[in-house]
């Protein structure tokens, strides 16, 4: 039974619990503690509920307060489950990498390791730009593994992908000063943005060693020229005086979680983009300036500085420039020339990922989640189809399609809208002259179309197996008891939850769905929690869960962010949850990360051997000078790695 006890003391107090102030400030820009920037007046489904019970009274429809997909009982026990295959861990605050018993792990790759020819060995005390350039990134999040050559399916070699997502100064840089970074200090920064191409090979055992020379290697970073492309590429809000054009970007920023092609591509995600500019305030042009505050930018200075070296991140410069940003990229790691491709038809926010599949048609599907605080979860349906014989007509089909953004009805049925200029009320009168200002300002779009407001939408993905749709919803401390609905059914909501969506016709290219709460996280002796209808006395305590994947049974490995600031108290993780069968709902503990690190991107080999992790942002919370992790050497300074698990006999893990 959810229980919608409001906690009025705390929720306007953020960021809140014990969450490092490091990772606020430099993931997201302090996200918890600015105003929730979705003032748009759409419903809550709340509100749908109650002029439905005055109507139709259809909520006692449900006695246990939640709904389950009917329907989706016979599809589950359809198959039998894969098994887990391991036994449970325990909550931990060690300052290590604990896994579940029979299986071990190995370091990849870490920041700084050389890349490119030439490259130096890593040198905390004598790190510069040109040295960043040709070694791996910071903060590795998505990873994508691509087996070399494309399409192969036994072979050793491999293409490994890594976003980097954000960069920690104070873990970087000796003697760091907040707020008074030196110029090659932010030279430092943007080159350790952005994403990593590495070669690597995998060995009988099932560990896996990286090239440090390939011609594949490469490194994309905050500088790197990309191309605009799709609807709103050349459109005037996207011109500076840098680039007349409106097609031509330096970079991309704070690429988060992502995706895979059917055609091995990957697709990485802007995120939190609107903490690199500053000076909001100082914009003249209120139409833009308004745009601006709805994504977040910065009033006055921004927390990285970024902008005394750099005029394109001050606004009062180039107030255009933040409508270059919160795209996702397209990059094909085969082709180390390519020049990295924003799609603006896939639409701009705080994109979380941009996992696809297959309409039953072959049209392409990308499900998106918008990560903050009561904003949308999307999906982009191409116009063309997938030939899987035509990989060069592949890379293109992104640029045309339909984007839709996601209402959930309080009976559990939902609607894809699509997000298209002259929909109702996307037309001129209200600020939308054409399909490019649209995808430009997708928030404000979604908004005046009344899309459901979530509790920050991060990894959104398809099972494989069963065709499903999870979405999953990290956390909201700022939702009020009056604020929730049947999709966000907690007010403060520090432990997240994960929504369970069958597309009509199990097929993704629909346009109506139905829903279902899959797991209200938290403390299983927390009465407000949900596994699936499993027995709560055998499953692990789990909380803000943030990237998913899918073993080869179907079963959902969970990968958690920010965990210490939840309920739960305790280091980040990974968990393995059967979908179907008699095991559906039972979440298991498999992993946990060492101190202040965040557990990110994690995937399976296509014979589920390996299984990839980012080791995110170890040790923050902590300096250089007063370190709380040095993982994984040891010695020297914590550093960001990812990480290959294996099973110790070398086995399949899990399914
Ligand atoms: Fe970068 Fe939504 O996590
Ligand atoms: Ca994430
Ligand atoms: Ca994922």
């Amino acid at each position: 039974m959810i229980q919608l006890e409001p906690d009025a003391q705390e929720f306007h107090q953020a960021p809140r619990g014990n969450r490092s102030p490091a990772t606020c400030r430099w993931k997201c820009g302090d996200a918890c503690a600015q105003p929730v920037h979705n003032q748009s007046e759409n419903a809550y489904v709340r509100d749908v509920i109650e002029e439905a019970l005055t109507r139709r009274g259809f909520l006692s429809a449900s006695a246990a307060g939640l709904f389950v997909l009917s329907g989706l009982g016979s599809l589950a026990g359809a198959r039998a489950s894969g098994g887990i295959g391991f036994k449970a861990i325990e909550l931990s605050t060690e300052d290590r990498l604990v896994l579940a018993e029979g299986y071990s792990s190995g370091v990849v790759i870490r920041w700084g390791d050389p890349i490119g020819r030439g490259a130096r060995r890593f040198d905390l005390a004598n790190w510069s730009a040109r040295d960043q350039e040709a070694a791996f990134g910071y903060n590795c999040d998505y990873i994508s593994y691509l087996p070399l050559p494309y399409g192969s399916s036994r072979s050793s070699r491999a293409l490994l992908w890594a976003n980097h997502e954000y960069t920690n100064p104070e873990l970087m840089f000796p003697g760091y000063t907040p707020g008074k970074p030196t110029e090659e200090q932010v030279g430092v920064e943007l080159a350790a943005h952005g994403g990593s191409v590495v070669e690597v090979i995998r060995n009988a055992d099932g560990s896996v060693e990286y090239l440090p020379v390939s011609a594949f290697n490469r490194r994309i970073t905050a500088l790197t020229p990309m191309e605009l492309t799709g609807p709103a590429a050349g459109h005037p809000w996207l011109q500076t005086k840098a680039d007349p054009s409106g097609r031509r970007v330096l970079g991309m920023l704070n690429n988060c979680a992502g995706g895979t092609t059917p055609w091995g591509t990957v697709l990485t995600a802007e995120e939190n983009f609107n903490q690199y500019f500053a000076f909001n305030d100082g914009v003249s042009n209120e139409t833009i300036k308004k745009m601006h505050a709805r994504y977040g930018l910065p009033a006055k200075e921004s927390g990285r500085r970024w902008e005394a070296f750099y005029d394109r991140f001050d606004l009062t410069k180039e107030p255009n420039e933040p409508f270059r940003y919160g795209w996702i990229v397209e990059i094909d790691p085969y082709d180390p020339t390519m020049t990295p491709k924003k799609r603006t038809a896939l639409g701009r926010f705080k994109h979380e990922g941009a996992e696809t599949s297959l309409a039953a048609d072959g049209r392409v599907v990308a499900y998106m989640g918008d990560d903050e605080r009561f904003d949308y979860m999307y999906k982009f349906v191409s116009k063309g189809r997938f030939n899987p014989s035509d990989r060069a007509a592949n890379l293109s089909l992104l640029d045309e399609g339909t984007l839709y953004v996601a209402r959930l009805n309080p009976d559990g049925t939902g609607e894809w809208l699509p997000l298209v200029f002259g929909n109702g009320p996307l037309t001129a009168a209200n600020g939308f002259a054409s399909q490019a200002e649209v995808l430009i300002n997708t928030r404000g779009a979604a908004d005046l179309l009344g899309a459901t407001k979530m509790d920050r939408p991060e990894d959104f993905e398809r099972n494989p197996v069963t065709g499903l749709v999870y979405a999953v919803m990290t956390n909201n401390s700022r939702r009020t008891a009056a604020q929730v609905d049947r999709a966000n059914p907690r007010p403060d909501n520090k432990d997240g939850h994960i929504i369970e969506i069958m597309e009509e016709g199990n097929d993704a290219g629909a346009t109506r769905f139905r829903w279902a709460l899959f797991l209200v996280c938290g403390d299983p002796k927390d009465p407000s929690t949900f596994f699936a209808g499993f027995d709560k006395g055998k499953v692990s305590p789990i909380a803000t869960p943030d990237n998913i994947t899918f073993d080869r049974a179907g079963n959902m490995w969970v990968a958690t962010d920010g965990m210490d600031g939840s309920n739960l108290k305790a280091h980040d993780a990974i968990y393995a949850v059967p979908t179907q069968g008699p095991e559906r709902g039972y979440v298991r503990q498999f992993l946990s990360a060492p101190k202040g690190a965040e557990v990110c991107g994690p995937v399976f080999t296509p014979d589920n051997r390996t299984l990839f992790a980012g080791i995110q942002h170890p040790g923050e919370g902590g300096t250089i000078e007063k370190p709380v992790s040095l993982w994984p050497d040891g010695a020297g300074v914590a550093r960001p790695s990812v990480v290959a698990i294996r099973k110790s006999d070398g086995g399949v893990i899990g399914g």
